[in-house]
């Protein structure tokens, strides 16, 4: 049975107050509609179609995914009009799951056991909601066989108390159902073509609707308000923590951490509170990262510790390093290993070598630095001249004095020394003390001056 997924996203999403269209608002760092998108390659369906709505061009740009096939409808007429406007990108297939952009924590489990238990031409996914306002209402017969579904605003106050409610998530036949969307009518309290009256039109010609129910019933919620969309995004974490916990992570408080976007972590990996995670990150065994840092595409080797308070961009931190608190890493930099970068350090696109420190207060950019290398307070390279960058190179076991300014392009040799404060442009030479301050003089019979009584 050739499966085709419709995923609708073409609603404007008034609720939200946004010039971004809804589904374009983000979940754990990708937007809502991309969730959905995953879940259904998950099913390895043979096509995924997605229903996009009038300007919603900014929808196409932002999930760039060559696999999905496109469908815009250019009114929005209802459910039953937006899946319409689908078929004829669903040629050739037997089964369509219809999926919606704006629910974004649907489960592939759910989908797939709602896929595999149907055996009639319709399957539909219910859940029972203590408050079910807003949803559509599941009728059924006095032997339990689902008769329709009625939309809140269409229900009468007996309807309104069924508290079994439409997902909205509906798996049908593909020749069936153009058979049924064709005999849709807007007669109803909000004049739109609504999906839902399939399911009469399918028990009126004797199919057995089969209902599925996902494992937790917060998959089927949408995301009409913020306020709904900030739930979600808890919900999803709370998900994601425990998953990572399950796999040998500590999280000190798994409520106050967040992924947004994939983790890859060893063994022994521990997380202190409000750590947020980017991009794709990757921590390798015995990991330890301080509270509140931020690390955002970033690889972390084993046994690294970084403290509190840092944000780490783009970046490959070697084995055994000790970073932070209160460091910042920019994209470009490599730590080799078991180097030292302490409090108000900024390391943008540099190499710092084996065992190097720079441990306070330093600018180091676009720099080449050796092993062994200790980095004294407050030293800066100067790698920008107002128009162009260039380089700094220090070789193995250099050793510069605190305050330094380090003029680029310029290179310090192996083993030099460079005297505290100094302004370095051109070479020091290796395994030399090189310095530039001018000598240190006492003035002889100098008072300072007195006020006059
Ligand atoms: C719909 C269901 C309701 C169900 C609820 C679950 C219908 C008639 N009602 O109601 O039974 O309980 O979802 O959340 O189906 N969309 C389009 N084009 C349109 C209209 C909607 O693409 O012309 C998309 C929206 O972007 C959204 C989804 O379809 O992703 C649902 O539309 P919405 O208007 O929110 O339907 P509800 O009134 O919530
Ligand atoms: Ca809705």
């Amino acid at each position: 049975m050739k499966l085709g997924i419709v995923i609708l996203a073409a609603g404007q999403g008034t609720r939200m107050r946004s010039r971004l269209p809804k589904v374009l608002h983000q979940l754990a760092g990708r937007p809502l509609l991309q969730h959905v998108v995953e879940t259904a390659f998950a099913l390895a369906p043979e096509r995924v179609v997605v229903v996009y709505g009038h300007g919603g061009e900014a929808v196409r740009r932002a999930l760039a995914d060559e696999r999905l096939v496109w469908v815009e409808q250019r009114e929005q007429l209802g459910t039953g009009h937006a899946v319409q406007q689908a078929l004829p990108a669903l040629e050739g297939l037997d089964r369509v799951l219809v999926l919606y952009g704006d629910v974004p924590l649907i489960r592939a489990a759910s989908l797939r056991r709602l896929i595999d238990t149907t055996e009639s031409a319709l399957g539909l996914m219910t859940v029972n909601l203590a408050d079910p306002s807003g949803y559509g209402r599941v009728l059924r017969d006095q032997a339990g066989n689902v008769l329709r579904i009625v939309e809140e605003k269409d229900a009468s106050a007996e309807e309104k108390a069924v508290t079994e409610i439409n997902t909205g998530i509906l798996l049908l036949e593909v020749e069936r159902l153009k058979e049924w969307l064709a005999r849709l009518s807007p007669d109803n309290a909000q004049g739109e073509y609504y999906l839902t009256d399939v399911i009469a039109m399918a028990v009126h010609e004797g199919v057995a609707v089969h209902v599925a129910q996902p494992a937790e019933a917060v998959e089927a919620e949408g995301v009409n308000t913020r306020a709904q969309l900030a739930a979600l995004e808890r919900v999803f974490q709370r998900w994601q923590a425990e998953e990572l916990m399950a796999q040998g992570v500590t999280l000190l408080d798994p409520a106050r951490f967040d992924l947004r976007g994939s983790l890859r972590a060893g063994t022994d990996v521990v997380l202190d509170v409000n750590v947020i995670l980017e991009g794709e990150v990757a921590l390798g065994d015995g990991v330890r990262v301080g509270a509140n840092t931020v690390l955002r595409d970033v690889r972390v080797e084993d046994g690294v510790t970084i403290l509190e308070n840092c944000v780490i961009e783009q970046a490959h931190i070697g084995p055994g390093c000790r970073i932070g608190p209160f460091s910042r890493i920019r994209p470009g930099t490599e730590l080799v290993g078991e180097a030292h970068v302490g409090n108000f350090v900024e390391i943008k696109n540099s190499t710092i070598g084996l065992g190097s420190k720079v441990n306070h207060l330093s600018y180091v950019g676009d720099t080449h630095m050796g092993a062994g290398v200790n980095i004294g307070a407050g030293t800066i390279t100067c790698n920008y001249d107002g128009a162009y960058k260039h380089r700094t190179l220090i070789g193995d076991n250099a050793f510069i004095g605190s305050n330094t300014a380090l003029v680029a392009p310029v290179t310090v040799g192996d083993g030099a020394t460079v005297g505290a404060g100094s302004v370095i442009a051109k070479e020091a030479p290796a395994q030399k003390l090189t310095l530039t301050r001018p000598r240190q003089v006492t003035i002889e019979g100098w008072s300072r001056p007195q006020k006059e009584k």
